[in-house]
């Protein structure tokens, strides 16, 4: 996969040439390309910012370096898509970079200063914020995002590493892992674990990943795709949790309130 970044900081871009970012682009899974989008101003002073029109606080971006750097890309052998790295985007999720990771070529346009000139939106595919607070720049937000979808590239984590069972993918949170030693100054891994019973452990997991998003992240549960199998696990805990708040929600999603007759 091929990502571009459009910015006037790309010294800034360092953290995505480390570690497994960095394997990935050395064994060809991955490349970054940097574009200092200054090289494009037209002014003799290579500008790339203005005052806004109708007065009031702060620079924009200018469109004219913008649109040059975009217009000077070459052309991918396959799907492109132009994100703008914007506060006022649509939030970014595990679901989008799912989408990303299969694209040939990302383009990332990370504005700076207070904001961008309205027409820059023209050239954006998407227009994508990594939360709902506001930043200095689009960089760090734009680096967050080439990571999340970098290491779903296959390859990428490794032959045997998995994404499949992250955080995040179905909308369930992972359920809790444990390493050696089995006894840690008394704190013991749950015994199931130990007992090389392949179906308990699988059931294991998808209770307490269902407990966990139920108990952290419950605005996450209407997006998940309940299977059959996981009836019984949500009666042990609705059962288990009956003082919590949250699992009204799970109770009202097992047993929905009759629907009402409407009366004439
Ligand atoms: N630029 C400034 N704030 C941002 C945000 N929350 N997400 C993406 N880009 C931004």
């Amino acid at each position: 996969m091929q990502i571009t970044v459009l910015t006037l900081f790309p010294e800034m871009f360092a953290p995505v040439q480390e570690s497994i970012l960095k394997r990935a682009q050395e064994a060809g899974l991955l490349q970054i390309r940097l574009v200092n989008f200054r090289d494009y101003a037209i002014s003799k002073h290579k500008n790339v910012d203005d005052v806004p029109y109708g007065g009031g606080a702060g620079m924009l971006l200018k469109p004219e370096p913008i649109f040059a750097a975009i217009r000077d890309l070459p052309q991918p052998p396959g799907k492109r898509k132009i994100i703008l790295m914007s506060p006022q985007g649509h939030v970014f999720r595990q679901e989008k970079a799912k989408c990303w990771s299969d694209l040939e070529e990302l383009v990332f346009i990370c504005g700076h200063y207070e904001g961008f000139d309205e027409r820059i939106r023209e050239l954006a595919d998407e227009e994508v914020s990594l939360g709902d607070y506001v930043l200095t720049g689009g960089e760090l937000a734009a680096m967050v995002m080439i990571d999340a979808v970098a290491r779903l590239i296959p390859g990428v984590l490794g032959e045997d590493a998995s994404a499949e069972e992250d955080s995040h993918t179905d909308s369930l949170l992972e359920y809790p892992q444990y390493t050696r030693p089995a006894d840690f100054e008394g704190r013991l891994v749950p015994e199931v674990l130990l007992s090389g019973h392949h179906a308990m452990i699988k059931r294991w997991r998808r209770k307490e990943s269902l407990r966990r998003t139920f108990l952290r992240r419950p605005d996450l549960i209407k997006a998940v795709t309940f299977e059959t199998d996981d009836y019984p696990l949500l009666e042990e805990l609705v059962l288990e949790h009956v003082e919590i708040a949250p699992w009204k929600t799970l109770w009202e999603h097992l047993c929905p309130p009759p629907k009402r007759r409407r009366r004439f």
